[in-house]
C-alpha cells in the first residue's frame, strides 16, 4: 500500500487525464506546476486531501487551453475557452433524430413498382448508397481513432464525441434505406471496393486517416502539426464539405420531384448534421491556425490547394459516373460549376484564395435545404417519439 509520501512525491505526479492523452503524458514536458515541498501531514488529512496550494496551482486557467499540444487537464470541460465549440455541441444535440422515425412506406412502394423509377434514377440511388454506406464509417473512425486524441481542448472533444455518434446514426440511416428497399447488401456495401468512382474518392481520403491513426504519430513538431492540420482540412472541407454534395443534391432532387421522399428526408437530416460538422471543422482549423501561425506556410498552402483541385476532379468524375445522361433536371456538367462554387467557399472559409473566381451556385435551392429553419418543421413527420427521462418507469 502506498504511503502518503509515495503518493504525492513530486517526481511521480501525473496529470489526472486517465492516461488517454498521449500528447500530455509522453510528447509534452511535465505540467509547469511547482510541486509543494512535502510537509508533515496529519494522518486524518492524508487520506483525502491534496495540499491546498498544490491543488490551486493545478486548476485550469481558460487562457492556457490550446486546440493542440495543450498542457491543461482535458478532463475539465470548464472554464470554457472555446465557447463556439460548446454552442455547436448544444446545437447538434438539439437536432437529434433517428433513422427509424422516418416513414419509408412510399419509397418501398415506388422502388418495387417496375414503372416507378427510371433506370438512371435507380442508378443514382444505388451509387449514392454505395458511397455513403461506408463513407460515414470512415468519418467515424477518423474521429474516434485519429483526431480525438490529438485535440487538447475539452470543448472540442465534446463536440467530436457527439459528431462520432452522429456518424453512427448516418451509417444506420443508409443501412436502413438499403434494408427497407431490399437492395443487394453485398453489392452496396462493397461498392467502395468495386466501383472506381467511389473507390478513388476513398483512396484519396484514407492516407489522411492512416497518418493520424498511426499509434506512433504525435503532434508537437511543426511537421506533425501540419500533418494533423492537413487531415482536419481534408475531412472538414473536402470530405464532409465537398465529397458529400453530389450525392446529397441528387437525392434531394428526387425528393423535390416527390420521389423517394423518405430517403430524401433522411438525407436532409444528414445534410443538416454534416453542414454543422463542416462548420465546426472550419472553426477548429481556423482556431488551430490562429494559435499556430507558423504552420500556415506558402508551401503548406500550395499543398492544400493541390488537394482541393484533386478533390474537385474526383467528385466531378463521380458526378459523371452517377449521371451518364441528364436526369431529374440535373446533368454532370452542372456539377462542374457547383463543385467549383463549393470549393471556393471552403477555401475562403479557411483563409485561402478562391480557386475558381466568379463561379456561381447553379443550385440555389440547395442553400435553402441547408438552412432548414426556413423550411417546414421536419419533426412533424416523425413516426415515433423519444422516450424522455420523465417517461421512464421504475417498475
Ligand atoms: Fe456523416
Ligand atoms: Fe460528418
Amino acid at each position: 500500500m502506498l504511503t502518503w509520501d509515495e503518493e504525492v512525491k513530486p517526481s511521480s505526479q501525473k496529470p489526472l487525464d486517465g492516461g488517454s492523452l498521449q500528447n500530455r503524458q509522453e510528447a509534452q514536458p511535465p505540467l509547469p506546476v511547482q510541486a509543494p515541498a512535502l510537509q508533515p501531514v496529519s494522518p486524518s488529512a492524508s487520506a483525502h486531501a491534496v495540499p491546498a496550494a498544490a491543488a490551486q496551482q493545478r486548476r485550469v486557467n481558460a487562457a492556457d487551453k490550446r486546440i493542440i499540444n495543450g498542457q491543461t487537464d482535458v478532463n475539465q470541460l470548464v472554464p470554457f475557452k472555446y465557447k463556439w465549440a460548446w454552442e455547436k455541441y448544444l446545437a447538434t444535440c438539439a437536432n437529434h433524430w433517428m433513422p427509424q422515425e422516418v416513414n419509408m412506406t412510399r419509397d418501398i412502394a415506388l422502388w418495387k413498382d417496375p414503372n416507378g423509377l427510371s433506370e438512371d434514377e435507380r442508378r443514382i440511388i444505388k451509387r449514392n448508397l454505395g458511397f455513403f454506406v461506408t463513407a460515414d464509417s470512415l468519418a467515424a473512425n477518423n474521429i474516434v481513432l485519429g483526431t480525438y486524441r490529438h485535440i487538447t481542448a475539452p470543448e472540442c472533444r465534446q463536440f467530436l464525441l457527439r459528431q462520432a455518434f452522429e456518424e453512427a446514426i448516418h451509417t444506420h440511416a443508409y443501412q436502413y434505406i438499403v434494408e427497407s428497399l431490399g437492395l443487394d447488401e453485398g453489392e452496396i456495401f462493397n461498392a467502395y471496393n468495386e466501383v472506381a468512382s467511389i473507390r478513388d474518392k476513398d483512396e484519396f481520403l484514407i492516407p489522411f486517416i492512416d497518418a493520424i491513426m498511426n499509434p506512433d504519430f504525435k503532434t508537437g513538431t511543426p511537421e506533425n502539426d501540419q500533418t494533423l492540420l492537413k487531415s482536419l482540412i481534408v475531412f472538414a472541407c473536402l470530405m464532409e464539405g465537398l465529397f458529400f454534395y453530389v450525392g446529397f443534391t441528387q437525392i434531394l432532387a428526387l425528393g423535390r420531384q416527390n420521389k423517394m421522399t423518405g430517403a430524401a428526408e433522411q438525407y436532409q437530416y444528414i445534410l443538416r448534421d454534416e453542414s454543422m460538422h463542416c462548420n465546426f471543422g472550419i472553426d477548429l482549423i481556423n482556431q488551430l491556425k490562429l494559435e499556430n501561425p507558423h504552420l500556415w506556410t506558402a508551401e503548406f498552402k500550395a499543398e492544400i490547394k493541390a488537394l482541393f483541385l484533386k478533390a474537385v476532379e474526383l467528385e466531378y468524375r463521380y458526378a459523371e459516373d452517377t449521371m451518364p445522361r441528364g436526369v431529374l433536371g440535373l446533368n454532370a456538367s452542372m456539377f462542374k460549376g457547383y463543385l467549383r462554387y463549393i470549393a471556393n467557399r471552403r477555401a475562403t472559409q479557411i483563409g485561402l484564395e478562391a480557386l475558381f473566381p466568379n463561379e456561381e451556385n447553379p443550385f440555389p435551392w440547395m442553400s435553402e435545404m441547408i438552412d432548414l429553419k426556413k423550411e417546414r418543421n421536419f419533426f412533424e413527420t416523425r413516426v415515433i417519439e423519444y422516450q424522455s427521462g420523465g417517461a421512464l418507469s421504475w417498475d
